[in-house]
């Protein structure tokens, strides 16, 4: 198998998920907004801060392509890559493309002490976070190969649910 790409929501897991998948399938994990961060030795939230949205969204683009030529990893996104098409296309050539799908409530349950996401910096989080996911919802499914429904499920649960439609 090539790759395995988690994509989805703030919030929803993706980093958590990826770091205990990929030690089950004894792959590498790299998840994009460390290797970002790494990389240009700054926080997302400074970049954001310093360079705008469609600077950070570039440099995105930019970190996939590197990831085309490497195989067996197990990739955490940031929430917005599905944003861009060209990110879209690249998922889809890097490797399987799983969405993990928490509802609304969970979202802004775990997010709701957060203070590292630039886009829910504003006075009303929950009503940003209500609005994006509303925007990217149709997105992160088209986007997908498999998706998978995290809501209530422990961590433990979600992981084997990936494995077994991974080896179909
Ligand atoms: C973003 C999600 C963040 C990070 C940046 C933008 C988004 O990643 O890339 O703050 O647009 O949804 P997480 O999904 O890991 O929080």
């Amino acid at each position: 198998m090539q790759n395995v790409i988690l994509i989805g929501f703030m919030g929803s897991g993706k980093s958590t998920i990826g770091r205990i998948l990929a030690q089950k399938l004894k792959y590498k994990w790299v998840d994009m907004d460390v290797e970002i961060e790494k990389g240009e030795n700054k926080t997302i939230s400074k970049i954001f801060e310093e360079k705008g949205e469609t600077y950070f969204r570039d440099l995105e683009t930019e970190y996939l392509k590197r990831l085309t030529k490497q195989t067996n990893n197990v990739i955490s996104t940031g929430g917005g890559i599905v944003l861009k098409e060209e990110n879209r296309d690249l998922l889809k050539e890097i490797g399987t493309v799983v969405f993990l799908h928490a509802d609304s409530a969970q979202i802004i349950e775990n997010l709701k002490d957060d203070s590292k996401r630039p886009l829910l910096k504003g006075d009303n989080p929950e009503e940003k976070i209500i609005q994006l996911l509303d925007e990217r919802e149709s997105t992160y499914l088209n986007s997908a190969n498999i998706i998978i429904q995290t809501t209530g499920k422990s961590i433990e649960h979600v992981v084997e649910e990936i494995i077994s439609l991974l080896l179909i």
